[in-house]
């Protein structure tokens, strides 16, 4: 659209909610692209949907103890102790946080795996655990890793902001325990390596068998399901029968109409041509998209009268949160240095919010809807989609927009989708995970192989 065309407040407004716009024709192509890019990346062949078998099947509810779990998602680090009773009912014994600084994310492999297992001695030491004894723990690692069993997978590549050095075609696991080991914690073995979807996912299923997908909608996004062992087909070796997690990393999703703000900022970004949907939809890149578009309507003249030009202009300075306190009708003006705003200007903006936040959701309610009927054509099951993710959880709206976006697609059929917000799903999934791993071990003498739960 020409300049001349787009001058006016109004005019630009709804140019913006066009190029930003999700028809129900949109998302019933994107429904289809999805199913044809499923099915061969499931076949092994060319897709932007990597479809990573996760070598772990749904749990029964009965897997029981006290667990360690390592939670490596974005920009924190959770090491945790979970307790599982055996019944659907789980708790989290202990809990330490850690904060991944900036210089570690883009320095040396090495240096964020040694910071990691600094994060688990920390654990140790502040519960008092005995560390005479050796330990099973279970890896969330919530990135693109290409399993190759239960606990091995090696990068494919990073996503989320991080680019950490002589990670990528690496197993991560490998990288993770020869840290422990530099740092005197050998007696930890890691057991399970799962990724996060995977981990929300089993965690829902622990007490509510009709699970059947997770989802997280925060930092980045993604989602897994139940497939078909017999549908795996790059995975002949892995059996016919029974069912397998298939972490779909549907982030990856290629087949989406960019505008011109998508595409700056993805030529701009870390990871450029890669991670097309997560990047127009996860809350990563909200604040990015929107302040793309401030910088824009204020060099046309058309917000803070054209005065605040230094306001926005470095990248990634205006977050998702501050969009969602726009949206629960409060403003981040001051965090900019901007006072008086004029009514006109709050307005425009809590615009432009609405129209970046509304695609996400309708984006994301497009790609549960392809998940949903790519298992069950004809809704003969209903289906519990566990989501975890702060987008899904605190953004004003937005689970009204997946919810609309589903009714629109499918009418009363709706109602057999039913979303579930799943709190650190990731690690409690994990236990369950690492559980697992720990009862297929053969058993011999002394007490479970001589490996302890904490
Ligand atoms: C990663 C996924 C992860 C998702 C949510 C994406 O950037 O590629 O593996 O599940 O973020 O954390």
């Amino acid at each position: 659209m020409g300049k001349n065309q787009v001058n006016t407040l109004d005019s630009f407004l709804s140019h913006l909610e066009s190029i930003f716009s999700v028809t129900i024709h949109d998302a019933k192509e994107i429904i289809d692209t999805f199913h044809r890019e499923m099915s061969s990346g499931l076949a092994g062949m060319k897709s932007s949907l990597k479809m990573i078998p996760s070598f772990v099947g749904p749990p029964s509810g009965t897997e029981k103890g006290k667990y360690l779990v390592l939670d490596l998602g974005g920009t924190n680090i959770r090491v945790l102790a979970v307790e599982l009773d055996g019944k659907g009912n789980t708790s989290m014994a202990a809990v330490s946080r850690f904060v991944i600084p900036q210089e570690m994310m883009c320095g040396a492999g090495d240096a964020i795996f040694d910071y990691i297992a600094d994060c688990i001695k920390l654990f140790f030491e502040k519960n008092c655990i005995d560390r005479q004894k050796t330990y099973d723990l279970a890896f969330t690692f919530s990135f693109p890793v290409e399993q190759s069993s239960l606990a091995s997978g090696k990068l494919i590549g990073w996503t989320k902001g991080f680019t950490a050095s002589g990670v990528v075609g690496n197993d991560v696991v490998a990288l993770l325990s020869a840290a422990l080991r530099r740092k005197e914690m050998g007696f930890i073995h890691v057991v399970a390596l799962a990724n996060d979807t995977v981990g929300t996912l089993v965690a829902k299923c622990y007490s509510d068998p009709s699970c059947d997908m997770g989802v997280i909608l925060g930092t980045g996004t993604n989602a897994c399901y139940p497939e078909k062992v017999a549908r795996i087909l790059k995975c002949p070796v892995l059996g016919l029968s029974g069912k397998m997690i298939v972490n779909i990393e549907w982030g990856g999703f290629s087949q989406l109409k960019m505008n011109i703000y998508d595409q700056d900022l993805d030529c701009a970004s870390r990871n450029a041509d890669k991670q097309h949907l997560e990047k127009m939809v996860s809350g990563m890149y909200l604040g990015e998209i929107a302040r793309r578009v401030i910088v824009e309507m204020m060099n046309r003249g058309l917000l803070f009268k054209g005065t605040n030009l230094s306001a926005f202009s470095r990248e990634y300075m205006l977050h998702t949160e501050h969009l969602s306190l726009v949206a629960q009708g409060s403003d981040f003006f001051a965090d900019f240095g901007l006072r008086d705003v004029s009514e006109v200007d709050r307005g425009t903006i809590r615009e432009l919010c609405r129209i970046v936040s509304t695609r996400s959701a309708k984006i994301a309610g497009a790609a549960i809807a392809a998940v949903v009927t790519w298992m069950d054509a004809n809704f003969e099951s209903d289906h519990t989609i566990a989501i975890d993710g702060t987008l899904f959880e605190k953004y004003p709206g937005y689970q009204d927009h997946i919810v609309g976006v589903l009714r629109e697609l499918f009418g009363e059929c709706a109602k057999r989708i039913r979303l579930e917000l799943v709190r650190d799903g990731s690690g409690i999934g994990s236990a369950i995970i690492g559980a697992v791993a720990a009862s297929a071990r053969p058993v011999s003498s002394g007490d479970d192989c001589g490996r302890h739960r904490i």
